[in-house]
């Protein structure tokens, strides 16, 4: 009897042993992908400019799960839409995280909510977000996005060929600032409208996968800038300070104001006064406003540089596209009719517009890599193992 006892505990630790195994087992075969060297895998092979265009390549090659070996971390490149709705969407529990980036540290960008970690830190970041951005709240920001666009049009107007492109960033940093912060843009040259471009242009060459081999060699990061060929240490330097002014000068502004007895409605004026509140203390006390901070500097930062961009292409798309620019204006014409502006009623009825605007969104895709996830256990997809800790990167540009 005892002996039959034993037998059935191995033959059913054996069979568990065996599911557990052929679910995550090592035998299973990681995604394909380029062949690299051995230690450094594909690190001589990770292009540094416009790298979805050659991860679109390779993903025609490999196919739309495609494994990139790197020292730390591999990298796995999601190539069409299913793959990125199964793993990121679907899965979101285990897909969520963010990998860590000495760079973004490097450059004082560690604090933005759209690259930290899954964690409880995140969670209340983004529960305080919420509060600001949820779908039904955003309409009450309308009058300040009817106001921001109707003036952009009258400097348009009046300068049809100059500046086009900084007169629409003017329009979308006007916007989140006033909203976030209450401050008025009227010039073109505005330091937190430069300033904000500047900080974005950094987090987007500093964070090029594969360009800084500080990245899967962070000890590097203790060598000092001035180093011949420390371009990441150069990189760094030059980029920390305009971050910091981006999260921290408006903030202090709002905050010195309140602590003034000045308090101008706004999102930060109201997170300030939430985190007040909380701690029971006054303004002129000295208390932890990190969240805060974040949060305000995070709708700041996420909204200036994606929506001024995604404007740009829809106007790059009207000139190079003069016959779909007549018929939008065709509709314009019947549905506004030449005696006013579009509003947001209108929203419904502009069809073709709408249309234009969600397919330059496509053409030029804002983030063609997104904002790197990265998964937290061993996960299988099609047949290979996606280990724990894999960087997973939709390729958006090719996926849509
Ligand atoms: C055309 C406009 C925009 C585009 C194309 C865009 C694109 C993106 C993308 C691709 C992500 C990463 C999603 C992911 O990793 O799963 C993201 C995250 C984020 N975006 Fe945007 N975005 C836009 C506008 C905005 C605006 C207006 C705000 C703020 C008011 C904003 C704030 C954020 C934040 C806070 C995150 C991080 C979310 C999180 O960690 O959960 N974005 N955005």
């Amino acid at each position: 009897m005892e002996l039959l006892t034993y037998c059935t505990i191995l033959l059913v630790c054996s069979l568990l042993l065996k599911l557990l195994k052929g679910k995550f087992s090592p035998s299973l075969p990681l995604p394909p992908g380029p062949n690299g060297y051995p230690i450094i895998g594909n690190l001589l092979d990770m292009p540094t400019v416009m790298p979805w265009k050659t991860f679109q390549k390779w993903s025609n090659v490999y196919g739309d799960v495609m494994l990139l070996r790197l020292p730390g971390n591999p990298i796995v490149i999601l190539g069409s839409t299913q793959a990125t709705f199964d793993l990121l969407d679907k899965r979101s529990d285990i897909y969520s995280d963010r990998p860590t980036s000495v760079m973004q540290k490097m450059m004082f960008w560690d604090w933005a909510m759209s690259l930290m970690p899954y964690t409880q830190t995140w969670r209340e970041h983004r529960r305080e977000f919420h509060q600001y951005f949820y779908q039904r709240k955003v309409p009450t920001y309308h009058p300040v996005q009817l106001a921001q666009c109707r003036a952009g049009l009258q400097r348009l107007l009046a300068s049809p060929t100059e500046n086009v492109g900084q007169n629409i960033r003017q329009i979308f940093t006007a916007i989140i600032l006033k909203v976030t912060y209450n401050l008025d843009i009227t010039d073109l040259r505005d330091e937190y409208v430069v300033m904000a471009q500047k900080a974005l242009e950094g987090v987007s060459l500093g964070t090029v996968p594969g360009k800084f081999w500080v990245e899967f060699f962070p000890i590097l990061r203790h060598i000092p800038s001035w180093v011949p060929g420390n371009s990441a240490g150069k990189m760094a330097d030059h980029y920390k300070p305009i971050v910091e002014f981006m999260r921290n000068k408006p903030f202090d502004e709002i905050k010195q104001g309140m602590m003034n007895g000045n308090v101008v409605p706004s999102i930060a004026s109201s997170l300030i006064e939430r985190v007040y509140k909380k701690s029971g203390e006054d303004y002129s006390t000295p208390i932890d406003d990190t969240l805060a901070r974040n949060v305000a500097g995070i709708a700041y930062a996420g909204s200036s540089d994606t929506t001024t961009s995604a404007a740009q292409s829809c106007l790059i798309a009207m000139s190079l596209y003069p016959e779909v620019q007549r018929k939008a204006q065709e509709e314009l014409d019947r549905v506004v009719g030449p005696n006013r502006l579009p509003d947001f009623d209108d929203h419904e009825d502009l069809v073709y517009l709408r249309a234009i605007v969600l397919e330059a969104m496509r053409w030029m895709v804002v983030l063609p890599l997104c904002i790197p996830h990265r998964v937290i256990r061993d996960d299988e997809y099609k047949g290979c193992l996606i280990p724990k800790g894999t960087i997973v990167m939709p390729n958006i540009w090719l996926a849509v």
